[in-house]
């Protein structure tokens, strides 16, 4: 499976602009798309899909508009609701769907489009302990990282370039971070408490099942950049 980001604007996802730009990082897990000097940020949530615009210096940017989105092979228009910094905009999707979206929103009193696609989640077959771990994953992890992996309000995606095995989030780092959680450094979705519920045990099968979904899904050590994701400080 190849990297889902379509962009008009062309903007490649990740770690390689992600260390250029001290800007543009999303806050909340999502993609980004460029319109001029604004940017936007999308993300697909089970029932609805999000967007927040913000500018150069990441300030949020008032906007409204709607979205046509393609899930699957269904086709809906839909209207953005202001919900706090952002939009939000109900349909039948699954953070999990295959999903195209064409935004086409008003902010600073122009015209801003911007185009997003996301490939349908692939579950893999899973044996041994990646298959024990997905249960753990769903009882312990969903409720912030979601049952895609791909995020939620409370956690980041771990589908994501930045959580590849090599880098700075290599097995170690995460089983720590499963022992004590950690201070929120990446995004602005908090801290990870130290995950409750959590049995001894239980840390190393919940990895194996975040390292199967995240190959299966073309997160992998030979990711561009994998791992290096312009911050630091573990
Ligand atoms: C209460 C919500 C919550 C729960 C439950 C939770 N996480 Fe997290 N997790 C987060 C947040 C928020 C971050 C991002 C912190 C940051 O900004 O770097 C995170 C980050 C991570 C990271 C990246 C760590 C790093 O080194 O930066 C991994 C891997 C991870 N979580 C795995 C898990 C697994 C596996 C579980 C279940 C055993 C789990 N999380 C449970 C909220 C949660």
């Amino acid at each position: 499976m190849k990297k889902v980001l379509v962009l008009l604007a062309g903007l490649a996802a990740g770690p390689a602009w992600a260390q250029s730009h001290g800007a543009m990082l999303p806050f909340y897990g999502g993609q980004i798309g460029l319109s001029g000097d604004l940017h936007v940020e999308f993300v697909v949530r089970d029932g609805m899909i999000r967007a927040w615009v913000r500018d150069h210096a990441d300030k949020p940017v008032a906007a409204a508009g709607k979205a046509t989105v393609l899930v699957g092979a269904t086709k809906h228009e839909v209207s953005f609701a202001e919900d706090g910094a952002g939009l939000k905009a109900e349909l039948p999707v699954k953070a999990a769907d295959k999903v195209t979206a064409i935004l086409s929103l008003t902010a600073q009193g122009r015209p801003l489009s911007a185009r997003f696609a996301q490939a349908e989640l692939v579950q893999p077959s899973l044996t041994g302990a990646a298959l024990a771990g997905k249960a753990v994953f769903e009882r312990v992890c969903a409720t912030c990282h979601g049952t895609a992996l791909r995020g939620t309000d409370q956690g980041p995606p771990l589908i994501h370039a930045w959580y590849a095995p090599g880098g700075g989030h290599d097995d170690s780092q995460v089983l720590k971070v499963l022992r004590e959680g950690t201070k929120g450094h990446m995004w602005k979705l908090g801290d990870m408490p130290k995950p409750e519920g959590l049995k001894p045990g239980e840390d190393k099968p919940a990895l194996a099942y975040v390292r199967a979904m995240q190959a299966a899904n073309g997160i992998d050590q030979s990711a561009p950049a994998a791992g290096k994701g312009g911050h630091s400080g573990h």
